[in-house]
Parts: C-alpha cells; structure tokens; sequence
C-alpha cells in the first residue's frame, strides 16, 4: 500500500459521517477570495480545500492575477507545451492566492460559432482541443494544483444552457465531444466539472453512463467529480451516478451565503434585453445544498449506497494528497511537493512574458497584402472605439482583473520610430457580464481591489469619436491600424457574427482613404469581415489578455512573426452546420446534433455542402517564406517532412498533418482528419526535417456496436499549411490489427 492510500485510509477510518457530509458539500469562503471552498476537518489535520475560477487567469475575489490570453489564443498558437506553461503560471498564482484547485481548463468544443464562451475553449477539432488541453493539465499539476476540466460534456452553447438538452448520438461524442476529456484523463487530471446541459434527456450531473461508466468506469478517472455551479440536479441521480462533489453548497441570498445582503435572485421576468438574455443562461441559485444533509437521509433510506459517501471521500482526499497538503500520522505530508503553500508566484516578470508571448504565438496572419510588417518609421493611425484598454476576455467565470495592461496606443507608441495618431471613429463597445446581472459577486468579504491597476493608455483621444476624424488621421498617415472587436459573456450567445455597433462602416471608411489598412480583430470566434477584400491586412488577435497593445506592436512590426493558425473556421453566417433552429438553439429544449462528427472543417470538407469557409481551419500566413517537401512515412505513427524558410527572416510555421480514410469505409467519414502538428520557428535560410506523430484515434472511428474501429486500406496522410492547403501527401498502409 502506499503513502497515498495508506494516509486516506487512515483519514476515512477517522472521519465521523458528519464530518464526511461536509467533506462533499461547499460553503461559503470565510476569507472571501475562493469561487468554491471546504472548511476541512481541523482535528484530523485535513486542511481548508478553495477552488477558483480561471481558465484565463486567476479570479479571486478582490484579488489581481495575470491576465493570460484566451483559451482561443493559447491552442491558436498550436503549443501545448505554451498551454502547459500557462497551466504552471496559473497554478502558481493560484499557490500565491491560497487556492488549491483551479476551475481549468476548458474544453468544450466549438460546435456553434455564436457561443458566448468560444473564448474560454480550444478548438473545433479534437486533437487540437485534445493535445492543448492535456498541456494545460500537466502545467497546472506541474505546480501542485488540481486542475478540473470543465464542463463535461456537450455544453456547446450558452443560449439555455441550463435546460437544454443536447441530443446527440454515440458515435458523434466519441470522435468529437469526449476526446477533449479523454485526454484530461490520460494527462491524470485531478477533477472533471459536470455541464449545467442535458444530454439526450439527462441532465449532466445525474448522468451515470457518461459519468459513471464511461468516464469513471472506462476511462478509470479516479480524481473527484465536481458539479458547475448551482449544477446539481439532484440528491439520489448525482450520488449515484457518480458526482462527488456539490458546489457552491449553498444557495444564494441565505444567511450562509451573504448575510448583510438583502439581494434576491432576480426574477426572470423583471429583466430585458440583454440581461434578460444573460438570466436565462443563469442557473437557479437557489437550489443548492442537495448534498449534506439530504444526503445523509438518502443514504439512511437506501436510496444511495452507503459506501458512496467513502469514494466520494477518498477521490477528494486522493487529490488533497497529490497536491501534498494532506499530513500522515507522523505529520509528513503528502506526495506532491506543495506541503508548503507559502510558495507561487504572482505577476512576476516570467508571468508577464509569458502572457505576452503566448499573446503573440497565438496571433494569426489572416491576410497580408504586403503591408505588414510596417516599417520603422511609417507614421501610423491608431483607430478604433477601444484603442485605449486591453482586450481581457469576455464576461463571466474567467474575468480576471491584472496588476497591469497594456492598450493597443500604448504598446504601439512605446514601439513605433514613426509619428502615432490616435482616432477612436465610433463609440466604444462596451464589456458586457453575466456579473452585470449578478451584483453580489465581487462585493464579498473579500479585500477589494484598492490599488489602481497600471494601465499602459497614453495618449487618450478624448474628443467624439467621429469616423470623419478618423478618416482624416488615417489619410495623414501611413498606414492606418484599426482594432474591431466583439462583445461576449458566459451566460449568453452572440446574436451575430458581425461586429457589433458601426465598427464595419468605420473600416469601410478608412480603407477608403488610407494608403495602407491593416485591421487587428479581437473576437472570441468567427466575425463576419465584410471589408476584407478592401483593406491590407487582416490579423486575428483574439483576447490578447494584459499584454494586448506590447504584443500586437511586436507581431506588426516583425518582431515575432505571427505564430498563430486558426482553431475553427471561419465562414460566412449561416453556412455553419448549425444553422437551423433543430440544431442551434434547438427546439423544445433539444438541441438535435444531426450535423454529427460534420462540425467544423468537417463540414466544410463535404461534397455536398457548397459554402466556401472565408479562412479555414489552420489557415495563418508567416512573414517568412516557407516551403515543404520530401513527405515519407517513418512508421504507422509516424511521418516526416522536410521545411525550408527561403526568406532572410525567421518564421515560424504550424506543420499540419491530416489523414484522409480509404474509400471503402462502410461509414461516412469526414474527407480528412487532423491527425498532428508542431510548431517550429525557422531561422532566416533553414531547411529541418520534422518527424511527426499521428494521434491513433484520429485513425479510427467509432462504431455504436463495435467501439473503436480502424478501416484497413490506404490512408492518405496531406501535410499541409492548413486544411485547405496541402503541400505533400504520402500513402500509408493501415490494417485492422492497430490499437485504437
Ligand atoms: C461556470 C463555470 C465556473 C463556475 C464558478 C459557472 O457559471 O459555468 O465555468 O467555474 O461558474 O464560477
């Protein structure tokens, strides 16, 4: 037996019923600062256990923390081992704040372009999803944090996500919206959150076959199952199938939650519009607690089996003793190294760096009509409504308030040789947040935030904006930049994929008169860009995070060529395969995923479907001039392509590596899957031959009766700069004796 268990099993002898009742239901945080918390049992030296909020960055309440970049960004830049780095940043923030478990990552996939927390997730695809998530996991672990990947599973859009009920077939989860978790598994993460959604009729938190037996059961996860909050169904269904832990454990507006609040949960129907949207993708916080004393009754009733509450337990003390804060009997701690939790880091300067660089690898070049990289000392036009703050993040959950920013003015003065005008155009766009809704939060016990934040936004324009006045600047200058962005909160979907307010018509403007129009997005997902023919350059920035304006002025001038592919296309509205009201937002609280394993470029791939994606998937151009050959396959796993960077530059490429099944597959399979990737950075004139690995289950599918199954035949393997441009392809011979 060893430490581990020997130190739970001691714990589980020791503990009362009670005790172990509150072990598995949360409270409120005394010290303010946790998303979640457990008191913990003082006599038997089981310490406070707090969980919070990411996955862009540390939120605790009344606290600061770098502001990373998004999710997007992170798996835009094609890196797990940058999303592992991040993990490990995060996590020592987490340390430094006194948190123990970090509500991250997550990995939902993008089925929906309108999701409202596109933002907070990877990808369309599940080996990019799949490879990012695994690295943020090992990160956030590499530090002794629990990292929880959330929210399992098939929580793909916010629009009545607390009621939906997504309808969607075994073979469609298995090649799509599991892999993600899978993979957190296979990374040994330390917690799984449950979604608020139903799936196929039963809601998330009840599920025995998702939960239970497939990912407890067939996947062995043997951490702790944690429920979003307020997202417990119920007493009996989520004990036995397999949750084991309710959070926040209490409901909202009690004497246990804020007892100088005299705030109600407000009533649907008193609110319009926007807010009106946002409460009904709110769950009812009212309804906490089924944990705890409930659960007691139903286990002395028989409902529930006794030794339910001992694994519940023993998951959550397993996970306590991994991270190393749990003492033996001889008052050694556990197995990790994080005894002490006097350590982490805060906003130190590898921190900051970090956002930065992961701001820029996650850039992606959409279009480059030779205006980029600008010149030293071009004079520029700095344009937009919100040209002097960062992009953050959207509303929600993964708010995280910095030490530190810096606005898209800012960064590019501090950079540019030439003379910067500044024009806002339009009004600002304004943030938007589900916390807009909900007043209490942040108005906790916790410190709040007294120190000004440093914000780096010289040169503030404070007249009208007017798109006059920024034409004007734009014809004085050089090269106009014009930052659009998007607006988005957890809790609600965009209405649209158009940019919201007159941001499309300030572009027209400009491009109309400047010499030069080069325009940075910052947007959660696909935006419709109607003026992309008429300007110079397009660059997707995404939610940059802190480092917004120093990491775009690094990527505009060439300092760091842009790394970035996109992880989801980008199509006009509509054409997405969840364009009728079945599948998006569904009818009757389904909603019915009969594009099945077609999301994505897989959809766009199909014969049948005439609609061209404006950029696809893994579409990003380099600075660099980069060219492939000499394809060969080294093994079933493996094959090898040579790259070469004619260009006196360094640039970095993402390496993509697609599989297209034989023909003769009895199912209809997607014209190709990405099977691998890498990113590498080139130096001016160097040729390097990569070996890359293919995920064995991209080779696979999944058969209702059969499980994973692999077609024998010639698989064709395109090594390609994105999915709609293959620069080499070689053959490889499959049969069915390979292991999924
Ligand atoms: C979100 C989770 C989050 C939790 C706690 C929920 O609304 O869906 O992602 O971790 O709140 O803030």
């Amino acid at each position: 037996m060893n430490d581990t268990s020997q130190r739970v099993d001691f714990l589980l002898d020791a503990l009362t019923r009670e005790e172990k009742l509150r072990l598995v239901s949360g409270r409120t945080d005394p010290d303010g600062t946790a998303t979640g918390y457990l008191p913990g049992v003082d006599r038997l030296g089981v310490p406070e256990f707090r969980l919070v909020d990411g996955p862009l960055g540390v939120r605790a309440e009344g606290k600061r923390a770098t502001a990373f970049p998004a999710s997007i960004a992170v798996a835009a830049a094609f890196g797990p081992e940058l999303a592992r780095e991040m993990g490990a940043a995060m996590a020592r923030e987490a340390r430094a704040l006194d948190q123990d478990a970090l509500l991250a990552p997550g990995t939902n996939l993008i089925r929906v372009p309108h999701c409202g927390r596109n933002f907070e997730y990877y990808s369309e695809d599940p080996v990019l999803a799949s490879r990012t998530t695994a690295g943020a996991v090992a990160g956030i672990h590499d530090e002794d944090v629990i990292a929880t990947v959330k929210h399992y599973v098939a929580n793909n859009q916010e629009t009545d996500r607390v009621r939906v009920s997504s309808e969607v077939d075994e073979r469609t989860l298995r090649e799509l919206y599991l892999r993600p978790f899978r993979a957190a598994v296979e990374a040994d993460v330390g917690s799984v959150m449950t979604a608020y959604n139903r799936v196929n009729g039963t809601h998330m938190s009840d599920h025995e076959r998702l939960v239970g037996d497939v990912l407890k059961g067939e996947w062995g996860f043997d951490g702790y199952v944690v429920s979003d909050w307020y997202g417990t169904e119920s007493t009996v269904g989520a004990a036995t199938a397999g949750l084991d832990l309710e959070m926040p454990g209490v409901p909202v507006g009690t004497e246990d939650t804020d007892p100088e609040s005299d705030w109600e949960w407000p009533a649907g129907d008193d609110l319009e519009g926007e807010a009106a949207e946002i409460m009904g993708g709110l769950p009812d916080g009212t309804k906490a607690g089924l944990f705890g004393d409930p659960l007691a009754a139903a286990i002395d009733a028989g409902e529930v089996p006794a030794d339910r509450l001992d694994d519940m337990v023993r998951r959550l003390l397993g996970q306590l003793d991994r991270i190393g804060r749990l003492e033996d009997e001889g008052g050694e701690s556990g197995s990790g190294d994080g005894s002490s939790k006097s350590d982490g880091e805060l906003d130190t300067p590898r921190h900051r760096r970090l956002a930065e660089t992961i701001a820029a690898r996650g850039t992606v070049l959409l279009e480059n009509d030779d205006a980029l990289p600008l010149g030293e000392e071009t004079d520029i036009a700095v344009i937009g409504p919100n040209v002097h703050e960062a992009r953050l993040g959207g509303g929600g959950s993964s708010e995280t308030t910095p030490f530190r920013s810096t606005s898209p003015v800012a960064g590019l003065r501090a950079r540019a040789a030439g003379e910067v005008a500044v024009a806002r155009g339009v009004d600002s766009v304004p943030d938007l947040s589900l916390f807009d809704v909900l007043p209490f939060v942040g108005e906790g016990e916790g410190e709040q935030l007294a120190d000004e934040p440093t914000t780096e936004s010289v040169g503030i324009d404070a007249s009208d904006p007017s798109i006059d006045a920024a034409v004007e600047a734009a014809r004085d200058a050089a090269a106009a930049v014009v930052f659009v962005r998007d607006r988005t909160t957890e809790a609600k979907d965009r209405d649209s994929l158009r940019l919201p307010g007159e941001q499309d018509e300030l572009v027209a403007a400009v491009a109309g008169a400047a010499d030069e129009t080069v325009v940075v997005v910052n947007s959660s997902g696909p935006v419709e860009l109607p003026w992309r023919e008429d300007v110079d350059a397009i660059l997707e920035a995404w939610y940059p995070g802190q480092a917004d304006g120093a990491a775009i002025a690094e990527v505009l001038y060439g300092d760091r060529d842009p790394g970035g592919r996109l992880p989801v296309t980008f199509a006009p509205e509509g054409a997405y395969p969840a364009s009728n009201e079945r599948r998006y937002p569904g009818v009757d609280g389904r909603a019915h995923y009969e594009e099945g394993v077609f999301v994505g470029y897989r959809h766009f791939d199909r014969d049948d479907v005439e609609a061209e994606p404006t950029y696809p998937f893994g579409h990003g151009h380099s600075y660099a001039d980069l060219s492939y050959r000499a394809a060969s396959v080294v093994d079933d796993r493996t094959v090898r392509v040579t790259i070469e960077n004619a260009a006196d530059r360094s640039g970095r490429e993402v390496v993509q590596a697609y599989l297209r099944p034989p023909y003769s597959s009895p199912v209809d399979r997607p014209v190709r899957e990405l099977a691998g990737f890498e990113s590498v950075e080139l130096a001016a004139g160097e040729t390097r031959t990569l070996e890359l690995e293919l995920e064995s289950r991209a080779l696979g599918r999944y058969d209702a009766e059969a499980g994973w199954t692999i077609d024998p035949g010639t698989y064709t393997v395109e090594l390609a700069r994105s999915a709609r441009d293959v620069r080499e392809t070689v053959s490889l011979e499959v049969d069915s004796e390979n292991e999924v």
